[in-house]
């Protein structure tokens, strides 16, 4: 009888690890970081076990430990004191965003500092983009969006990272950095961003949830899968430098096909309600938070992904130190 004995390449440690076709690496990860305003701040988000938002006088004891972890690069999100209809401290030279960027380029230069790019976080009924008579409006939003790239640019974030969902904020923030003088700054797209349920924990966090509707006439529905590459190809066409995938579990076939269809980087979002699920799961002890994790997350390379955003980076780079 003959038959292929796929076991002969797993019967130890060794010939397994010669055959591994993908690594997680602590070289692969954007961690996100949530910055608020006040003092002595280092308060855990109550749905996202082991995530903290920090003030600045606590920022730079949690970067020191990224850097000491291996880990390379950071998202900025801020939680502003103040929201209003327009989000005027998105673009405020002086806002949380800006200062954060500010203060760890200067204490950690190389750190690579990423800067969310969004309006939801800094205005008051929660939407990415401007409100005129209940309405998002696609070419009034630009403008505040390029505003903001550009302080953020200015405040010396390294990378720009639009997460708005808005047509055409690519070019609109490519031109505001180039007018600026950011030529070299690149900007990581979110080109396909799913209008899902695994940003709520994210949303406590920041108090983004919209006050009025929800998201759907700006991000994705979750059917669709041709539409992606669209997306994709509309932003590689305004000078994307690298394209995310949000959120990344329920939408591995999507990296999968950006990935084969495009040739930039590809980002995957492991979004924090995918992380709160493994937490909770973990610590009722229903799970192995370390093996689940980790066959998460390759599964995010497998499918593609050359980065990975993943609040699960600090206990990953942990456990890879360790030997994992
Ligand atoms: C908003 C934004 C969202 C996330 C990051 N920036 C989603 C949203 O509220 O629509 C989600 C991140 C997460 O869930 O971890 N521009
Ligand atoms: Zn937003």
């Amino acid at each position: 009888m003959h038959f292929h004995r796929h076991r002969r390449l797993r019967r130890n440690q060794a010939i397994r690890n010669m055959v591994k076709e993908n690594y997680v690496r602590v070289e692969d990860f954007i961690y996100p970081i949530f910055v608020v305003e006040g003092e002595n701040k280092k308060d855990e988000i109550s749905s996202m076990p082991g995530v903290y938002h920090f003030s600045l006088d606590r920022l730079n004891e949690e970067v020191e430990e990224l850097v000491s972890l291996g880990i390379l690069s950071i998202m900025i999100f801020g939680v502003p004191h103040e929201k209003d209809e327009c989000g005027t401290s998105a673009d405020d030279a002086h806002g949380i965003v800006q200062k954060a960027i500010s203060q760890v380029k200067e204490s950690f230069p190389e750190l690579y500092v990423m800067a969310d790019t969004c309006l939801c976080q800094f205005t008051s009924h929660g939407h990415c983009g401007v409100v005129e008579d209940g309405e998002i409006v696609n070419d009034e939003s630009l403008k505040r969006l390029a505003a903001t790239a550009v302080s953020q640019a200015k405040a010396g974030a390294d990378m720009i990272a639009p997460s708005n969902m808005m047509d055409g904020f690519v070019a609109a923030i490519r031109q505001g950095l180039d007018e600026a003088g950011f030529v070299d700054v690149p900007i990581l797209s979110y080109a396909v961003k799913y209008a899902s349920g695994y940003y709520g924990p994210f949303r406590d966090a920041v108090h983004s949830t919209p006050q009025f509707g929800d998201r759907r006439t700006y991000q994705m529905d979750p059917a669709n899968a041709r539409e992606a590459l669209r997306e994709a190809a509309s932003d590689i066409a305004e000078g994307a430098d690298m394209l995310m995938v949000k959120p990344g579990l329920a939408y591995l076939d999507i990296i999968h096909r950006v990935y084969q269809e495009f040739n930039l980087p590809v980002v995957a979002y492991n979004v924090s309600g995918e992380y709160a699920m493994v937490k909770a799961a973990a610590i009722n002890g229903w799970i192995d938070e370390k093996k689940v994790v980790l066959e998460t997350l390759i599964g995010f390379k497998r499918a593609g992904a050359e980065l990975i955003l993943t609040y699960h980076a600090k206990d990953v780079a942990k456990w890879l130190k360790e030997g994992s």
